[in-house]
């Protein structure tokens, strides 16, 4: 396609955004359906001052970038403060989350509804993969902690990084 119309379309975008410490195969179900759905999925990266993660900001960053780079269209990059304002910096209309229970449910509407008032932002619920549905990065952590088996829920990267970081301790 380049006749004059094509040209002048935006580009379609959408932001995964979370705390990624680190990627699970859960967060990638949801980036990997998103970039399928949206010309450019910027995964955003939120840092959290008070909250010191088992990975550093930049860390989470290197790891996503590696396993997201076989989508091609997928952007990682870090925030902080409002997510409205990175959509509103990066002409993002849509917020693509991961519902994973019902007991997401009440704070994601929440946000969604604070964000849209914010800023006309929408947000989009993707329903969980059920095999990921009781996934959190927060578990992952605390099985491998105690020496679980989690090489099914994270990439081979991750679980390398993890075994490491671990180890250190
Ligand atoms: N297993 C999953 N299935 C679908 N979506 C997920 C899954 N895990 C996370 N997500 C999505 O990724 C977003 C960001 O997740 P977040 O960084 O909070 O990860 P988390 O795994 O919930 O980690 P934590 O345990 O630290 O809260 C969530 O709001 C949700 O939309
Ligand atoms: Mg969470």
């Amino acid at each position: 396609m380049n006749g004059p119309e094509s040209e002048e379309t935006p580009l379609r975008r959408a932001v995964c955004p979370g705390s990624f410490d680190p990627v699970t195969n859960g967060h990638l179900d949801i980036i990997a359906r998103a970039s399928r759905l949206y010309d450019v999925v910027h995964v955003a990266v939120m840092i959290n001052q008070s909250k010191k993660g088992l990975f550093t900001v930049d860390e989470r960053i290197d790891l996503l970038r590696q396993v997201t780079a076989e989508y091609g269209n997928v952007k990682v990059e870090s925030f902080h403060g409002l997510l409205v304002d990175f959509c509103k910096q990066r002409d993002i209309p849509a917020i693509v989350k991961g519902l994973r229970a019902v007991s997401d449910f009440d704070y994601e509407l929440q946000m969604a509804q604070m964000n849209n008032g914010l800023s006309g932002v929408e947000t989009l619920f993707v329903p969980t993969n059920p095999t990921y549905s009781f996934l959190s990065s927060s578990l992952v952590k605390e099985v491998a902690a105690w020496g679980g088996d989690v090489s099914h829920l994270v990439p081979p990267l991750v679980l390398e990084a993890l075994t490491e970081r671990l180890g250190e301790r």
